[in-house]
């Protein structure tokens, strides 16, 4: 099926985006265990443009999902505080404004392709009209499929159904965990190309978690790399790719330099006291430094 053509919002023609997105403000996470405090985010700060497609990069464990918990209001705070649009997480996630994918799709079984996209509406009772159902479905490429269950559809295809149903209520931002983490390389790209496609079709600011570089560089207009133990920023990349972006991009020597930049903001994070064979403990010097 061809993929529809892309819809670019007229004000991402522009970039005339001027409102704050969502901001995360000395946010510090610690949780406690039997044995010993882990610190998963140490005074995380950061402020983007409503509208934007941001991605957090980094390995695992350096407090990536605590920061998307905590903006879809799934945990508190220790400390700092992060706000939607102005507003608090509670709020947005109380006039269901958000909208969440995680890597594990949590399709309900018995339900179908379309019920399980209506299903956000049927929460909020403000049933979507069956137009907007399929004309989503269409968009993420699964007509045809209107009535199959999830067994009968592949990983991918799962997944789209679960990027649908985030973005079936058009919420005002959209939280995504590593949505695509479960599938191969091919599908990947081309998910990552729908997920474009419907983000710039949509006013939605977008945050996508991902420990994929080539990725974060496709999708995003700004990549904040993490570093683990304790969980900060060591890295701020803007990405300006025109949009739409294609596979094309993907072997340009732009893309590579962008991805060799990342990659080695990743790897300083790490040679910076931090140790991947570790189980995420306090870090054994004092000098945690700063993040910049
Ligand atoms: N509920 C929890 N209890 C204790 N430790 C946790 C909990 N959730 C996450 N952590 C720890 O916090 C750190 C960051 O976790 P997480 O945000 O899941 O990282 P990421 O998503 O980047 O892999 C890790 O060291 C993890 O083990
Ligand atoms: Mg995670």
């Amino acid at each position: 099926m061809p993929p529809c053509p892309p819809e670019i919002h007229p004000e991402r023609k522009h970039h005339h985006v001027e409102t704050t997105g969502f901001t995360l403000t000395d946010l510090t996470k610690v949780y406690s265990t039997k044995h010993r405090d882990v610190v998963a985010l140490d005074n995380v700060s950061l402020s983007v443009p409503r509208g934007s497609f941001t991605v957090l990069l980094g390995p695992s464990g350096c407090g990536k999902s605590t920061i998307l918990r905590m903006l879809a209001d799934l945990e508190a705070p220790s400390s700092g505080g992060a706000t939607i649009h102005g507003e608090s997480p509670e709020a947005i996630r109380k006039a269901h404004r958000l909208g969440l994918a995680l890597q594990d799709p949590s399709l309900l079984p018995w339900r179908s392709v379309r019920d399980n996209i209506r299903l956000p509406g049927q929460v909020m009772r403000r049933p979507v009209p069956k137009e907007r159902v399929d004309e989503l479905i269409r968009m993420v490429g699964l007509e045809g499929f209107q009535d199959a269950r999830p067994a009968q559809l592949s990983g991918g295809m799962r997944q789209r159904v679960a990027i649908a149903r985030a973005i079936v209520t058009e919420p005002e931002i959209l939280l995504m965990d590593e949505p695509f983490g479960a599938l191969d390389e091919i599908t990947r790209q081309r998910m990552n190309e729908e997920l474009q496609r419907l983000w710039a079709a949509s006013n939605a600011t977008a945050l996508l978690v991902t420990h994929s570089i080539s990725e974060a560089a496709f999708l995003a207009d700004r990549v904040i790399v993490m570093s683990p133990r304790p969980g900060r920023i060591v890295g701020d990349v803007t990405i300006d790719f025109p949009r739409p972006r294609g596979r094309d991009l993907l072997t340009t020597p732009e893309f590579h330099r962008v991805c060799d930049q990342l990659s080695t903001l990743l790897h300083a994070g790490h040679d910076d006291g931090a140790d991947l064979g570790g189980d995420g403990g306090l870090p054994a010097t004092a000098d945690a430094g700063a993040a910049e």
